[in-house]
């Protein structure tokens, strides 16, 4: 009896392969939603070939992870072939090939260097494999000369807005303005930023700083603002140097990331004044949540890794199937008809709880 079912269900595997096997271009009944989240159609098994731009990158661990989690709880016919680039562009670029050349039905790119793109997106157009980019967006004008060339990531500004929110937020709170330190009116304040050129980093750094001054407070920049390329031990050894030369003059210092926050707060508890620095990031990852809740930190913004993770699976396995990257999900492409955008949400003392993981 077993046998049998073993047997009809290889027979019905095999039908199911072959049904696909023609290029795809019986997949427009697969657009179909079956109300289900995950992407819809036809059940052909595919591999996706992802790159993470390093797997020593604290947020993208976390997106990676959560994609290993929502295949692993698919139905088994979704492979992901998963690399570490290394923070190396031609590292990335070889990979490209050699997943090209091994077949992959489609690619989700997480670009080293975002100025690559058109690079490693004409790899796949002249293959014909589908490829979603995800967390370092690429420019619209080069997805736009592949139309099965697409991004998941947020909108870069909107984390800029919130982190400015939740400073503004704090500062009004503080009735009897503790965080001036000097008594001046004006926020004394250092900016630690990600990757230059990185949209994340280019947006947080503008958006944060417009958003104080747009509340109406005063900024002074104490020190040229400066990179930890998103590193914890990085940050430690620039806030180290800050602190060495600024002192007790710093009354805020914005962090592009937690990664770099976390090495923030921890060159100021070496220096014993944690808790008495403003110190804000991005991403609400799990090891900030002590921080917020101790007064170390004033806050965060989500950087949503698992809708940001799911929506990459979707959009991906859809394309391999050769259906509508949206089918049967309720993601919504932004007017360009290119971008899924994911959105932030600020993470203060008054609603850490709720993203404690
Ligand atoms: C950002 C994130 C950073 C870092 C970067 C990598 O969105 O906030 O922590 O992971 O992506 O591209
Ligand atoms: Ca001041």
């Amino acid at each position: 009896m077993k046998k049998l079912l073993a047997l009809v269900l290889a027979g019905m595997m095999a039908f199911s392969l072959t049904a696909c096997g023609d290029g795809g271009s019986s997949s427009s009944e697969g657009s179909a939603s079956d109300g289900s989240s995950a992407a819809g159609g036809e059940d052909k098994a595919v591999t996706i070939g992802v790159t993470i731009y390093k797997y020593d990158d604290n947020f993208m661990s976390y997106v990676r992870n959560d994609m290993d989690k929502i295949v692993a709880e698919m139905d088994g016919k979704v492979t992901l072939s998963m690399n570490d680039s290394q923070n190396n562009q031609s590292t990335q670029n070889d990979q490209v090939d050699t997943m090209i050349g091994s077949n992959v039905d489609a690619l989700a790119i997480n670009l080293v260097d975002p100025q690559a793109a058109a690079v490693v997106q004409k790899k796949a157009q002249d293959a014909e494999i589908p490829i979603v980019f995800f967390n370092k967006e690429p420019d619209l004008a080069t997805m736009q000369e592949y139309d099965k060339s697409f991004y998941v990531g947020t909108t870069s500004s909107e984390s800029g807005v919130e982190q400015g929110n939740v400073v503004v937020d704090y500062l009004k709170a503080d009735a009897d303005k503790k965080w001036d330190k000097n008594g001046d009116g004006k926020i004394q304040y250092l900016m630690m930023k990600g990757e230059p050129g990185h949209p994340d980093a280019e947006a947080r750094t503008e958006y944060s700083v417009k958003t104080i001054k747009d509340a109406g407070y005063e900024m002074e920049l104490l020190a040229p603002e400066d990179t930890a390329m998103w590193d914890t031990a990085k940050a430690k050894e620039l806030m180290d140097n800050w602190y060495a030369q600024y002192g007790d003059k710093i009354e805020l210092v914005l962090c592009n990331n937690d990664g770099m926050a976390l090495g923030v707060v921890s060159s100021l508890t070496a220096n014993k004044v944690n808790g008495k620095v403003m110190v804000a990031g991005v991403d609400a990852l799990p090891e900030v949540m002590d921080y917020i809740e101790s007064g170390d930190m004033i806050g965060t913004v989500l950087n949503d890794d698992q809708n940001q993770a799911q929506a990459v699976i979707d959009l991906a396995v859809n394309l391999a199937r050769g259906n509508d990257p949206l089918a049967g999900t309720s993601w919504k492409f932004d007017e360009t008809g290119k971008s899924v955008r994911v959105p932030y949400k600020a993470v203060t003392k008054e609603n850490y709880k709720e993203f404690v993981k």
